[in-house]
């Protein structure tokens, strides 16, 4: 099953159910994950929010095996935590990372870094082959194709190292479309970007939710997240909310952010007006432009 990835993810994919089952996490005494526990179901797109501290980052490492947990992550049925070393290799080629900190190979050119969303299906060869001389020509056009996507034409050979941070952010989701993974976890992605950066790259990334994969995006921005179909807040290591960004009262909001309101600067008193495409009524790919 695992293997078929592109079949199964062209096909409504059954396999990218993400089971959050009685999570808990511990550093030395501090819980940064306590008892945590959700699903989401193939194709679905969730925003996670928080105050700083709150276990949204090791949230995502828990999900990606990146640190041990007590209880159980299912992808497509599969205990991450219970895997072999190459079941979790295939299971995390399934998983599409973006960080605040972009995760991209700063020396090499910025298409290569793009290429690198292909490595899951390469063998050892062809990734040292992209590393020192560049992707082959079906992938170099795939690549091209997803720098264009994110509004980077002809920047593929520039370093990245000389890129601005929108700009590798941008780099970090072409390399999610050339991967075209099942599920997305993206740590704060805009949290380095503009505004016009970031709905381009939310953009790019509901295209990818609209071919399937599912999507679970972490933000500090609550107006942002609020335009998502369902937000789930951590507050000290819990879940706090699950539920419709319509359901999500003030008093709530205050709840999860101590009443302090200061590490969450973007939430006004306006009514909601958002400026963007609003994620909540999207279906599928209706609405989003080729750019
Ligand atoms: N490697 C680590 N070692 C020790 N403690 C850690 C480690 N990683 C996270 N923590 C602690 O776990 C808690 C949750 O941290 P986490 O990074 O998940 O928060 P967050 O919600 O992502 O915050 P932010 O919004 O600032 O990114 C914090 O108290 C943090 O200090
Ligand atoms: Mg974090």
């Amino acid at each position: 099953m695992w293997t078929n990835r592109r079949e199964s993810l062209t096909s409504s994919p059954p396999n990218n159910r993400l089971e959050i089952k009685r999570v808990s996490v511990a550093f030395g005494r501090n819980l940064a994950l306590d008892d945590v526990s959700f699903v989401i179901e193939a194709g679905e797109r969730v925003a996670v929010i928080g105050t700083s501290g709150a276990g949204k980052s090791t949230l995502f490492r828990a999900i990606t095996r990146d640190i041990g947990v007590s209880g159980e992550v299912r992808l497509g049925g599969k205990e991450i935590h219970s895997l072999s070393k190459r079941g979790l290799r295939e299971a995390r080629g399934l998983i599409g990372r973006i960080h605040q900190s972009y995760n991209l190979v700063p020396q090499l050119p910025a298409g290569v870094n793009a290429a690198l969303g292909d490595v899951g299906e390469m063998g050892k060869t062809r990734t040292l082959r992209t590393f020192l001389i560049g992707p082959e020509a079906a992938l170099a056009k795939r690549v091209e194709a997803a720098m264009e996507r994110v509004g980077l034409a002809g920047m593929s050979a520039t370093k990245t190292a000389n890129l601005s941070g929108g700009q590798q952010q941008r780099v970090a989701v072409a390399r999610l479309l050339v991967q075209k993974p099942g599920l997305i976890l993206a740590d704060e992605p805009f949290a380095a970007v503009d505004p016009v950066t970031t709905e381009r790259v939310l953009d790019a990334l509901l295209e990818l939710n609209g071919g399937g994969a599912s999507l679970l995006v972490s933000l500090h921005d609550v107006e942002l997240a609020k335009r998502f179909p369902r937000v789930v807040a951590l507050k000290e290591g819990r879940v706090a909310y699950d539920g419709s960004p319509e359901s999500l009262s003030k008093e709530k909001l205050n709840d999860i952010y101590d009443g302090d309101m200061e590490t969450n600067p973007k939430e006004s008193d306006e009514p909601d007006e958002p400026t963007g495409p609003d994620v909540t009524r999207l279906k599928g790919q209706d609405g989003i432009s080729a750019h």
